[in-house]
């Protein structure tokens, strides 16, 4: 490790399938756990063992599926919360127990009715008891985006000398601006007694559409660790995408910060989590929907033939992609005719380049895309008219 690399901490598998209808079995669960191990997650967080039998086998078995991450259960701030978590990971080569209670006001108040003290007392305990059973414990501070940065701080210390060693600071309900959220984390970062003994840690939602952006200000800020899902999937709007946050630190030169991730396994990872969720990938969704490297502007489309990086900023063959596509609608221009054309074995003139151009303005205006067997059809009636008039 060095002070640049950012831990990726994947909980795809407990925060991601916590969305409604995503539900995944033991054997799905095992072979997304698999497929993240190959793309060199560090973490992966495979469950919430007390919330039901079925979790508790699920977390079981991916601990002995997997070797190189470590494997993490989430618990609520008791007992027997933790005792569960600390057997459901019993066969894990690194477990780590992931417990924790609400510090926001609104938390303390209408969720937990307790107090500030009270809570402190209870996190504390929760450590020492998860401490207990392993020696990795990370601690999360629900909520901590709408909490007191004072209070936070006197809560982290406290847990940090109960023996947590990574600190988890969720905004919960993705209410942050980036640049308050980096400022928390560097808040923590200066006034917490003992936290060069541990890793901050991000974990945003979604809400505002701001998660990746949180993550990111985060980790400028000292976070070292990002938590996050395959699609960004996860409660409400989701969770910080793992695909968006792990390229943004690879493509940027400018941001000096590494991952363990293999991002060429990024898009297959994609499809597998999202076929097996049933939960289809947005067209627009950055790095891995069907649109991320797809041109269809005629402008784009120029620029990309003659050189890919004019409108690419990521080669898609970098995330398991195979090749940018050039898709043909109405608004595309000869230039993408001409290279669509060639891939399908036509080497067109300038005169039949334009003729194939006109008929493909009249029947793209009545079609969404045009695709190669159209384009064929175009292709060959008009070129094979131009033959006989000629
Ligand atoms: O969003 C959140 O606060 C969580 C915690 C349970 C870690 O998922
Ligand atoms: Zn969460």
């Amino acid at each position: 490790m060095t002070d640049n690399q950012v831990f990726i901490f994947d909980t795809t598998l407990r925060d991601g399938e916590q969305v409604p209808g995503c539900k995944l079995n033991m054997d799905q669960k095992v072979e997304i756990a698999r497929q993240l191990e190959k793309l060199g997650v560090d973490i992966i967080e495979a469950g919430f063992p007390v919330s039901s039998p079925g979790d508790f086998q699920a977390v079981q078995e991916v601990c002995r599926a997997v070797t190189a991450p470590t494997v993490c259960g989430l618990s609520r701030a008791v007992e027997n919360d933790i005792k569960t978590a600390a057997e459901a990971l019993q066969y894990a080569k690194r477990p780590r127990i992931h417990t924790g209670i609400g510090t926001s006001d609104s938390h303390i108040k209408y969720k937990l009715r307790s107090t500030q003290e009270e809570i402190l007392e209870r996190a504390v305990a929760a450590v020492k008891y998860a401490k207990s059973f392993v020696e990795d414990v990370e601690f999360y501070a629900e909520d901590a985006g709408r909490t007191d940065n004072e209070y936070l701080a006197r809560v982290l210390e406290a847990v940090i000398k109960a023996g947590a060693t990574t600190l988890n600071i969720p905004d919960t309900t993705g209410y942050c601006l980036p640049e308050e959220y980096g400022a928390k984390i560097r808040y923590l970062r200066e006034n917490v007694r003992g936290i060069e003994k541990a890793i901050l840690s991000t974990h945003c939602h979604n809400d505002l559409g701001l998660a990746t952006a949180n993550s990111i200000a985060g980790v400028q800020n000292g976070a070292r660790q990002i938590e996050c899902t395959i699609n960004g999937i996860g409660e409400r709007a989701g969770n910080t995408s793992l695909e968006e946050t792990v390229m943004i630190l690879k493509q940027r030169p400018d941001l000096p910060y590494f991952t363990n991730i293999s991002s060429k396994l990024i898009y297959s990872t994609s499809r597998l989590v999202s076929e097996r969720m049933g939960m289809p990938v947005q067209p627009n969704k950055a790095i891995v929907g069907a649109n991320a490297f797809a041109h269809s502007s005629g402008i784009h489309q120029d620029g990309v033939i003659k050189r890919r990086d004019t409108y690419e900023i990521i080669d898609p063959l970098e995330v398991g992609v195979d090749h940018s596509k050039i898709v043909l609608t109405a608004r595309s221009g000869r230039a993408a005719i001409a290279y669509r054309a060639k891939n399908i074995g036509h080497n067109l003139t300038k005169d039949e380049l334009d003729v194939v151009y006109a008929r493909f303005l009249e029947v793209a205006d009545s079609m969404k895309e045009v695709d190669d067997t159209a384009l064929e059809q175009i292709i060959v009636s008009k070129t094979a008219r131009a033959a006989q008039t000629a």
